[in-house]
């Protein structure tokens, strides 16, 4: 586990981003953290050692990441793993057979397809329910239940679940409270400081920022919760490379700077879509008309690039994902170029098609992930697509 510098606390967010956790290398003065790709570290004599033994439990570039990040989130102790899923697959190792986690309903199809198909045989057990409702979440609290999972907000529709109300709810039933931070990241929401005891994200998307790696993260405060987490991470060994580790580390640098171009592309392709298809099939918790705007204003300092839209038919999705061209049809999110997906075939189609359909995860559903181009390139492309299918 690694622990952030105190030190590096009294900067604003900017400043942390291109700082916290880094120092110019002893050896030779490097400004940026070198890539120590290595597996061991000599040991001058039997039980003595620089502080790292073996790269699966402790690594020079990983521990400035984890440093980094656990900063960004306003935690104390970061942890980065081999991806976003092996991040939730490590903290569900916190638990055992018995055990039952409450979980939203929408959250990133690989999650719950996790829980379902694997986790569950181990004799873990999962209540899914919607988290934006917190008396839905209380009535969920069983005696079994030892945590809380939520996204918020939710991939693909946006949905927002109040941090401070479910982080008392989990409080009050000694549940661990469990938060993905993928699509908001620590420029715009920071969990811990709601009530979460968990945050993680899937570092592949906005804290790498450029589309050249997978990986993952979680932050934590509680110190004892970190030496568990710590076991997991060397015994199970779900960890990134260095060079990985690495290209997140360059990614924070920027990832306030990023952040604000997607949020304010974000809110102008949000606002075109508004008044072109009607605000009711737009989900993007920026608009006013999105049924949880004030909640998301109230948690949230900003709303990011993510966006869905209904468009009724399979047919009239395809024919929009066809016709863009700056947008690029693949999964993921959250680089520097804009993506458009098809959530229903895509991202979340190991969800069972009836829940699919209960959740609003349709087959007209577009998801769109707006990069940092100009946006007067982003609208035009979008414009083009909607005018030849009258839109
Ligand atoms: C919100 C969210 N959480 C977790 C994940 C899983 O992350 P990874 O693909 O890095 O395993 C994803 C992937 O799309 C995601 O969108």
């Amino acid at each position: 586990m690694s622990r952030i510098f105190d030190e590096d606390l009294k900067y604003s967010f900017g400043t942390k981003a291109v700082h916290a956790g880094q120092r110019p290398d002893p050896t030779s003065g490097a400004i940026m953290t070198p890539i120590f790709q290595t597996s061991t570290y000599a040991q001058p004599a039997l039980g003595v050692n620089k502080g790292y033994e073996y790269a699966r439990g402790k690594n020079p570039t990983r521990e400035a990441l984890e440093r980094n990040i656990a900063a960004l989130e306003g935690g104390i102790h970061g942890f980065a793993f081999a991806s976003g899923m092996a991040t939730v697959d490590s903290i569900m190792k916190l638990f055992k057979s018995g055990d039952r986690i409450v979980c939203a309903d929408n959250m990133y199809g690989g999650t719950p397809r996790l829980f379902d198909r694997i986790l569950v045989n181990l004799g873990l057990s999962f209540t899914y329910v919607d988290t934006r409702d917190p008396q839905v979440v209380a009535d969920a609290m069983t005696p079994d239940v030892r945590a809380i999972i939520v996204e918020t907000p939710t991939n693909p529709l946006m949905w927002i679940t109040d941090l401070a109300a479910v982080g008392e709810v989990a409080k009050r039933h000694g549940a661990l409270f469990v938060v993905d931070n993928t699509f908001a990241t620590p420029v715009f929401q920071r969990p811990l400081e709601f009530g979460a005891d968990i945050v993680y994200h899937s570092t592949t998307k906005y804290l790498n920022g450029h589309s050249d790696m997978v990986g993952g993260c979680a932050v934590v405060n509680d110190d004892e919760l970190a030496a568990r987490l710590q076991f997991i991470l060397n015994a199970a060994g779900a960890v990134p490379g260095p060079f990985d580790a690495w290209l997140v580390l360059r990614g924070t640098k920027t990832l306030h700077l990023r952040m604000a171009a997607h949020d304010a592309g974000g809110r102008r392709v949000a606002d075109w879509l508004a008044g072109s298809m009607g605000e009711e099939r737009v989900f993007y918790p920026g608009l006013a008309s999105h049924p949880q705007h004030a909640l998301a204003a109230r948690q949230m300092t900003g709303f990011g690039g993510m966006i869905s839209i209904e468009l009724g038919s399979r047919a009239a999705a395809e024919s929009v994902v066809n016709r863009l061209k700056v947008f690029t049809l693949a999964e993921s999110l959250g680089g520097v170029e804009s993506l458009v997906c098809h959530p229903a075939s895509m991202t979340h189609a190991s969800v069972a098609p009836e829940r699919r359909a209960r959740l609003g995860i349709s087959d007209g559903l577009v998801r769109f992930s707006v990069g940092i181009e100009d946006v007067s390139d982003l609208l035009a492309d979008i414009e083009g697509a909607f005018h030849e299918l009258n839109i």
